[in-house]
């Protein structure tokens, strides 16, 4: 089974997904990456998920792709490899829920590219990040090189890159690369408890403003401002709209459905 390397567990109406190679610090190898292709479509299409938090099992969220898998790869099996890395992060980007990255111990190379393509990263404080690809004699080949110079600007990205150097937590926060820094023995439940709190919002709403932030930022401006002005009208259309302003009226909490 591919999915033995990742593990699913259910909190009321979140998943935490935990990569699950401990051994190996959670490298990605051929069947890991199929895993967690296999298990984002699944959450993807059970509708009693709301919100994912992508996590590692062990001392690591991911040490990058497992390079003695890799070390055998001929130039055509690179390219596949890489393509469904690709394929993965675009999945994650694509899901339509909020995929929150909770980084405890390394996040390297792989490990790095996955946070990246998660909605935001938060992370322990004892957390490390690099790209460290160049010193293997490659380049980052899951997206890396575009998602790290969207988020932390070309020339950090080019710095880190080039470096391959390890980077802490609370630099990784200076840079922007982590949104929130938690104590390591408080990273899952306060990060649950943040993805908890997102995911009371009204759903469509989440999907909606991930899908137009998303596709919006690499398109001119005015275009995706049309993207949004009809994103925006189409949240007319549902109950939780209704039941989101309904409430602020009659002074209440709302109660989303996600319709
Ligand atoms: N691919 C395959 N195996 C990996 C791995 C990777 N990316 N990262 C760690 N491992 C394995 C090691 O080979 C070792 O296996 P072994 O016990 O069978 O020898 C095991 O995990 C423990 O790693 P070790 O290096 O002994 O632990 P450490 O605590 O000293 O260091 C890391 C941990 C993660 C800092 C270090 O292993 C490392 O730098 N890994 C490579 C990171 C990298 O370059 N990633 C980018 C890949 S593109």
């Amino acid at each position: 089974m591919p999915e033995k390397s990742v593990k699913v567990e259910r909190e009321a109406q979140l998943a935490v997904v935990s990569i699950n190679r401990p051994d190996q610090h959670n490298a990605i190898n051929a069947a890991l990456l199929q895993g967690l292709l296999t298990i984002f479509s699944r959450l993807k299409e059970d509708e009693t998920v709301h919100g994912i938090l992508l996590t590692g099992a062990g001392q690591s969220f991911c040490a990058g792709a497992d390079i003695h898998e890799m070390r055998q790869m001929s130039v055509g099996e690179a390219a596949v490899f890489a393509e469904s890395g690709q394929r993965l992060m675009f999945a994650i980007e694509r899901l339509g829920k909020p995929v929150l990255a909770a980084i405890n111990g390394h996040a390297l190379g792989g490990g790095l590219e996955l946070a990246l393509a998660c909605d935001f990263i938060v992370a322990a404080r004892s957390a490390s990040f690099a790209a460290p690809e160049v010193q293997l004699g490659i380049i980052p080949g899951f997206g890396g090189t575009q998602r790290l110079s969207r988020l932390v600007g070309k020339a950090k990205a080019k710095e880190l890159i080039f470096t391959g150097d390890r980077i802490s937590a609370s630099e990784a926060y200076q840079i922007g690369l982590v949104n929130r820094l938690y104590d390591d023995h408080e990273l899952q439940s306060s990060s649950l408890e943040l993805l908890r709190q997102i995911c009371s919002r009204g759903l469509v709403s989440l999907r909606l403003a991930k899908e137009i932030i998303d596709a919006g930022y690499d398109i001119d401006l005015a275009t995706a401002c049309f993207m949004e002005r009809d994103a925006f009208a189409l949240c007319f259309t549902t109950e939780d709209q209704k039941e989101g302003m309904g409430a602020f009226v009659e002074k209440r909490k709302p109660q989303f459905k996600g319709r």
